[in-house]
């Protein structure tokens, strides 16, 4: 097949994306595929219409690119592309309409409120400690966690370095206690539970990209009981929003609580494909490479 790999773009994710795109590339030629990568900038309508490939693989990350923008494009240009399409993009993005999508048909998610960045310096809008993120961003980019006392973005001014002084809007939602776990799911299987423990501090972007900076323990070492939730969710969510190819579920467990204590975070519809990423390492477990999880994943596509 002739492949045009989307990377790159203005995203700030862009630098993750440009990681992803390289080792995507690198085994659809290994699988004897003609690549064409494309690092998405204002003309990438044109020049998809010049490539006039069989699939686009989606290799972006974060907006736009996974918001259903680039999606729609495509769509409009009668090109078939990897991942899920424009709806579910859209609302899988916006972790505000996710948790309207989802919670409602018994997903435990955290409850969360939109605050205006320039209202918090009037007061707390929960109790600590809790988590502030934009709406839309992935890689942990512009999450802070308020705590109590800790040292993490406390006390909250606007002087203080955070993501109040990039987004007028973030949102609020409490800090989960406890350990983080994600299951990728591809097709209709759920691979498998990782937990991350990062070495210090907490997941954020260094820790997610920076080889040795977390502990991937694949599978987790959690309960049956709670492997098995994480692995159901991550089915259900994926099912729900109508996801195509490859997502990746984030969970946080409150381990504390037993399953009641398991809240998923977010669903990515186009997770991370670097050397370090979580998709291609229960892949891995599973018995399948790198090359034959990409393959698995332009199958889909093609089917
Ligand atoms: N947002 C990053 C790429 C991920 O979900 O892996
Ligand atoms: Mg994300």
């Amino acid at each position: 097949l002739h492949i045009v790999v989307l990377m790159g773009g203005w995203s700030a994710e862009r630098s993750v994306s440009l990681q992803s795109g390289a080792g995507v590339a690198d085994a659809l030629e290994s699988r004897g595929h003609r690549v064409t990568r494309i690092d998405m900038d204002r003309d990438v309508a044109a020049r998809l219409a010049t490539a006039q490939p069989d699939l686009v693989f989606n290799a972006l990350h974060g907006t736009p690119g996974e918001d259903g923008s680039v999606q729609g494009m495509m769509d409009l240009m009668g090109l078939r592309y990897t991942h899920s399409g424009l709806a579910t993009s859209v609302i899988a993005i916006d972790k505000v309409l996710t948790k309207q999508a989802l919670v409602p048909h018994g997903v435990p998610m955290p409850g969360g409120r939109i605050v205006r960045s320039a209202h918090l310096f009037d007061r707390d809008p929960l109790p600590r400690p809790y988590v502030l993120k934009p709406v839309n961003e992935g890689s942990s980019v512009g999450v802070a966690i308020v705590t109590a006392d800790g040292n993490l973005g406390d006390p909250i001014s606007p002087d203080a370095a955070g993501p109040w002084q990039e987004f007028d809007e973030l949102l609020a939602e409490p800090y989960i206690r406890g350990r983080e776990l994600t299951t990728a799911v591809l097709g209709n299987r759920a691979l498998g539970v990782t937990e991350l423990i990062p070495k210090n501090g907490w997941y954020d972007f260094d820790a997610k990209y920076t080889d040795g900076l977390t502990e991937h323990v694949c599978p987790a070492r959690i309960p049956d009981e709670i492997a098995d939730a994480c692995k159901a969710l991550a089915l259900e969510a994926h099912r729900l929003l109508g996801c195509q190819g490859a997502s990746r579920s984030d969970f946080r467990w409150d381990d504390e609580r037993g399953v009641d204590g398991l809240f998923l975070l977010e669903v990515n519809t186009q997770p991370g494909m670097t050397p370090l990423s979580l998709v291609p390492e229960q892949a891995r477990h599973v018995g399948m490479d790198y090359a034959t999880l990409v393959q698995a994943i332009v199958d889909e596509a093609m089917a």
